[in-house]
């Protein structure tokens, strides 16, 4: 455990307290969380995130003595919600880190190197996806050639046109899960039908993952590739550079990720990453669990 025996917190609480944000980053984010923009992210460069050490080959020889950019990192999320894990997404850390590593390469996961990604929401088909992932890039890719897109659903609503944007709203596909404990990128059917579009009709909410969703019908799975080609054509490139701080609207935006090269040698692109949702309370009050790793439900509706 890299982070010591310090409880998690503990950790938080200096976070708060000690986290190098700026009163300008500050603002920044309680403006995003708040007001959110058309693009759906925010890039905030330059962060102080301390002495990184070489780029480890595995989580296991994770070692990092310098928690300066777990504490700026955390004390973002913090400002974004409640910081929240997923024991499917690397064994319920809170604070996830992610290298190539050789031997997972070519699989379709946030370890994967040199697979591109598919434009998705993340965790669309759970029943509590984050509400905004916050990613700080502590080594940048030795080519510079990893490149994360995002695309927003204002952006995408500008090319929808109304008619479309309601059936967006009524149709439910089937979002099949990727969670499976013997291998990665499985499908398997847990009945989670759900319309891509919900909430407010002017300013609503995205769920996409069309690698793991299933129409009705032919036509409608024609509608899930025009919707992802809409997303592509509005996605807009952030290549992470070393300081830099990128936070996602995860309900208002689909991100992606290019390939990159990998060199093993300690010098590939390190990436550290939290999940922040906006209603932890709500859920503690529904289920009794104050638990921050939230697993599926697959039994909710
Ligand atoms: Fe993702």
């Amino acid at each position: 455990m890299y982070l010591g025996s310090t409880p998690f917190d503990t950790l938080l609480d200096s976070a708060i307290r000690q986290g190098a944000l700026t009163t300008t980053d500050i603002a920044d984010i309680l403006h995003f969380r708040i007001f959110g923009n058309p693009q759906g992210f925010l890039l905030l460069k330059n962060q102080d995130i301390g002495d990184v050490p070489a780029t480890p080959a595995d989580r296991k020889t994770l070692i990092k003595p310098d928690y300066r950019s777990e504490l700026l990192l955390l004390q973002a999320t913090a400002l974004l919600g409640d910081s929240i894990g997923y024991p499917q997404e690397s064994d319920g850390s809170l604070i996830n880190n992610f290298f190539p590593q050789a031997g997972k390469a070519r699989q379709l996961s946030s370890a994967s190197f040199d697979t591109e990604l598919d434009l998705h929401t993340k965790n669309a088909l759970h029943e509590v996806p984050p509400d905004f992932l916050a990613l700080l890039c502590l080594r940048a890719a030795p080519r510079d050639d990893a490149i994360t897109y995002i695309a927003s659903v204002d952006k995408m609503l500008e090319v929808i046109d109304a008619e479309t944007t309601d059936l967006l709203f009524q149709e439910s596909f089937n979002f099949l899960s990727d969670y499976c404990l013997s291998e990665k990128s499985c499908r398997i059917d847990l009945g989670r039908h759900r319309p891509m579009l919900y909430g407010q009709r002017d300013r609503p909410y995205l769920r996409l993952d069309p690698h793991f969703m299933l129409a009705r019908s032919a036509r409608m799975q024609r509608l899930i590739e025009e919707i992802k080609e809409i997303a592509w054509s509005v996605a807009q490139p952030v290549r992470l550079a070393a300081g830099d701080l990128l936070i996602i609207d995860n309900r208002r935006a689909a991100h992606a990720r290019s390939a990159f090269q990998a060199q093993f040698d300690g010098r590939d692109r390190w990436i550290q990453r939290t999940f922040a949702i906006s209603h932890q309370r709500q859920l503690i009050g529904e289920t009794g669990e104050p638990s921050r790793i939230i697993g599926l439900r697959p039994h909710a509706q």
